[in-house]
């Protein structure tokens, strides 16, 4: 039923192209060593779609997708769940380093009949790539965007993409790559994405905290790093706070938050046939923990997760003497994959901001979040049509600034 409206959509993103000169902003880290890093992409659907199509169209696999937004990743049937429209999702990527940039090179994408260089960045990417972009990354020769493109023809789909060591202000962080919508501000992206426009400005290198619809923020959000060997095929694994990965094959679940930023990994619950996932030499499973009081304090036993190396979970055990013993581990929790907005929810946003919360740079917005983003929420098809109008409409403004 979205198919007339996207049609439409793609149809004024063309006519845009087509007007438009100015290239939007996007930021660039230069790279030279080949290892690839972990970062997240910010996809809008540009229709109402499953899980395991907006999944495929990355080339990602389903359950991890859902995990990357704390969806309920374990529920039968959940790839199958259709998307709404407009829903802010993250997808999990690696940046690898391509022509002395980080990037992220892996997506291909078969066009279809219709299709041009313009709908494919614009509609189907929602902006996350430039009809140049694909165009130069597959050696096409220069054409015109809106030109169709052969059905069937194999399209690499290039990402901007950042890890800058996988750090900010020091702290672990995972960077998502965030196309600007109408009606953004620095302010509202650095509100809803826990982060302050300072920093914004600091690693995207502002002059002025000034965006426009199509630029790509590099978004630091705060993360759980791992510290798995380098020879470790999950070396690297990086989790947002507030939601999951799944590793070892999907045997393995770790998740982010929201107490500490302390990696939390666990067998997964997908029914996947796993290896065993038990510590040697002792009855602790991962992510068992013990506790024994004594007189000098707690002593604390642990099984965690240590890599998947080989084709094999391996696993570390610790015991130690703590000054007090710690409570049991909280989780964060996981949503259903509904038709209701998700996006929102990551970082749980209280509807005032907590005292503790970095908003030093937004004064007097005290709800930020309170963008046309809320609108997938309550999703009654005449809710969903007055989105896709909204949608709409706010390429129609676009096209005219
Ligand atoms: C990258 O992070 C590591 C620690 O994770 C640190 O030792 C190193 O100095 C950082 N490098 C840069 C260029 O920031
Ligand atoms: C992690 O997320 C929780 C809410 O889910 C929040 O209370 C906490 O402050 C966050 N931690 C950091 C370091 O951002
Ligand atoms: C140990 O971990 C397993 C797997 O997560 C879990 O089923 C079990 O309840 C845990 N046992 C204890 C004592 O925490
Ligand atoms: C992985 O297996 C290969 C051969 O199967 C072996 O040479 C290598 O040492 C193993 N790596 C580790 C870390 O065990």
């Amino acid at each position: 039923m979205s198919r007339p409206a996207a049609a439409a959509a793609a149809a004024l993103l063309v006519i845009l192209a087509a007007a438009g000169g100015a290239a939007a902003k996007t930021t660039i880290e230069p790279c030279s060593s080949a290892d690839s890093c972990a970062a997240l992409l910010g996809y809008s659907l540009y229709a109402d779609m499953k899980v395991s199509e907006v999944a495929a169209l990355f080339g990602a696999d389903p359950a991890a997708l859902l995990a990357a937004n704390a969806l309920d990743f374990a529920s039968p049937g959940a790839a199958n769940r259709i998307l709404p429209a407009g829903l802010l999702l993250r997808v999990p990527t690696r940046c690898a380093c391509a022509d002395g940039v980080r990037k992220s090179v892996s997506v291909r994408y078969a066009a279809r009949p219709a299709d041009t260089l313009a709908t494919v960045a614009d509609v189907v990417f929602a902006g996350l790539a430039s009809a140049d972009q694909i165009r130069s990354a597959n050696g096409l020769a220069e054409a015109d965007p809106d030109a169709l493109l052969d059905a069937g023809q194999i399209l690499v789909v290039p990402f901007p993409c950042v890890c800058l060591n996988s750090t900010d202000n020091n702290l672990p962080a995972v960077y998502l790559s965030y196309v600007v919508r109408v009606g953004d501000t620095v302010q509202s992206i650095a509100a809803s994405h826990a982060t302050t426009v300072t920093d914004l400005s600091n690693v995207n290198a502002m002059g002025s905290p000034v965006v426009a619809p199509g630029d790509i923020l590099a978004v630091p959000l705060s993360a759980c790093a791992s510290t798995f060997p380098n020879f470790a095929s999950d070396y690297g694994l990086l989790v947002a706070n507030g939601t999951y990965a799944l590793t070892a094959g999907n045997c393995v679940e770790c998740s982010c938050g929201p107490g500490d930023l302390n990696l939390y990994c666990t067998p997964a619950s997908l029914g996947t046939s796993c290896s065993s996932m038990q510590c040697s030499s002792s009855s602790l499973m991962l992510g068992n923990v013990t506790t024994q009081p004594t007189s000098g304090g707690c002593g604390v036993s642990s099984c965690s997760y240590a890599g998947f190396v080989n084709g094999s979970i391996t696993t570390s055990l610790s015991s130690g003497l703590q000054p007090t013993c710690p409570g049991p581990h909280q989780v964060p929790p996981l949503m259903e994959p509904s038709t209701a907005a998700i996006h929102d929810s990551y970082l749980a946003p209280s509807p005032s901001p907590g005292p503790g919360e970095a908003g030093g740079d937004v004064p007097g917005s005290s709800d930020p979040g309170a963008s046309s983003h809320s609108l997938a929420g309550s999703l009654s098809p005449s809710v969903h049509q007055l989105h896709q109008m909204i949608l709409i409409l706010s390429l129609v403004f676009y096209l005219h600034m």
